[in-house]
């Protein structure tokens, strides 16, 4: 049966760092209140001329070293974002532009923190119809431009970094999807009556306005992103336990079988929390946060990027992601390495 693999991933990260000390000078934050509630030491933040496929590109390029293949291979594009370069045409374009690769389909999704998940499931289905050969995904967001940095804007900017991750899912053949080296399935979920929970309400054509951006919608900040944070919690681990063993039920593998869980990062204690309910030994989930903050679509292939360079990812293992983010979306995956 037709299926599709993980051949190359790469990643990218702006140089400049911030710590939560910085963060301390410019909002009204504390090193202590960001650790203990997030885990969160450090995150990258864009430099001003850097957009979002800009870092797309960094981490295509080195995706597609990694693969082995030429660049021309590639059939099609899919690019996870929230934070696009504009909000037409979908930065796969751009991205496709920078990397020459003229006519093959370029695909944006709008999955937010679930977005790599999502991206890399279409990615499968293409391949696996049969239709295409060497996918692209993409997962790339620049917060850091859309944060309100005043202290009115504490509890969403200290968590949000920028960056980028990139995978090549290629076909390949294979008799039983759960034993062999593939993507062996996902499951997508969403429930938008929680979108207000999570969102950023402008610009938008929903308000009862002429424009879809004027003063007032800048006065009273619905540019920067608005979030019900304990709800997101609690539902986070809820969803996130729920999918994965949705997903280990149908393919009979055990929890003990995975051998590292990529999580998106949204919150140590959120991950922390899926780990104790699932039974999950901590060690073997692989947390970035620590040094990227949320990076939203780009978390999970930047996790798998450094998790091969710290020797932690390794060809045969069996990993688990699992995401959850706005909409409210959230899914689960399960490949071999
Ligand atoms: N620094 C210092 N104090 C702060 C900060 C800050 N950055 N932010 C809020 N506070 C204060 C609050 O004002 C409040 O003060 P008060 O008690 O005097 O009123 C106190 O800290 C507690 O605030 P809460 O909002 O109740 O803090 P909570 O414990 O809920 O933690 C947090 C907030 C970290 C955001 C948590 O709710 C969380 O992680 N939720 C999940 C968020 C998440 O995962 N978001 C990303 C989703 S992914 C996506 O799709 C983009």
């Amino acid at each position: 049966m037709k299926a599709s693999k993980i051949i190359g991933v790469g990643s990218y990260v702006p140089d400049n760092v911030f710590t939560n000390f910085d963060l301390e000078k410019m909002m009204d934050t504390s090193d202590e209140w960001i650790q203990q509630r997030t885990g969160i030491v450090e995150r990258r933040w864009v430099s001003d001329d850097q957009g979002t496929s800009d870092l797309a590109l960094n981490a295509s390029l080195e995706a597609i070293k990694s693969a082995g293949i030429d660049k021309n291979e590639i059939d099609m594009i899919v690019f996870a974002t929230l934070s696009p370069d504009h909000d037409f045409p979908g930065s796969g374009c751009f991205l496709q532009a920078k990397l020459d690769l003229p006519e093959i389909p370029a695909i944006d999704l709008r999955q937010q923190c679930t977005g790599f998940l999502y991206a890399m499931s279409v990615a499968d289905k293409f391949i696996s119809s049969g239709s295409h050969k060497n996918v692209l995904v993409v997962g790339a967001e620049v917060h850091s431009k859309g944060l309100d940095k005043t202290p009115e804007g504490r509890t969403v900017s200290v968590l949000f970094g920028d960056g980028a991750g990139a995978v090549i899912m290629s076909a390949c053949d294979v008799e039983d999807r759960t034993k062999e080296r593939c993507f062996i399935d996902a499951h997508l979920h969403s429930d938008g009556k929680f979108a207000k929970e999570l969102w950023l309400p402008g610009p938008g054509n929903s308000f009862e306005r002429p424009v879809r951006i004027d003063q007032q919608m800048l006065d009273e900040g619905l540019h920067y992103p608005q979030m019900n944070g304990k709800t997101v919690f609690v539902h986070a681990v809820k969803r996130m336990a729920q999918c994965l063993q949705e997903l280990c039920v149908k393919h009979r593998v055990s929890l003990e079988d995975i051998d590292l869980f990529l999580f998106h990062q949204a919150n140590l204690r959120i991950n922390s929390k899926v780990a104790e309910v699932m039974g999950i030994p901590e060690e073997k989930i692989f947390n970035t946060i620590q040094k990227y903050g949320n990076t939203t679509a780009a978390t999970i292939p930047l996790g798998m990027n450094d998790a091969v360079k710290e020797g932690k990812l390794k060809e045969g293992m069996l990993v688990a992601s699992a995401a959850f983010g706005s909409g409210f979306t959230w899914a689960s995956a399960l490949y071999r390495w």
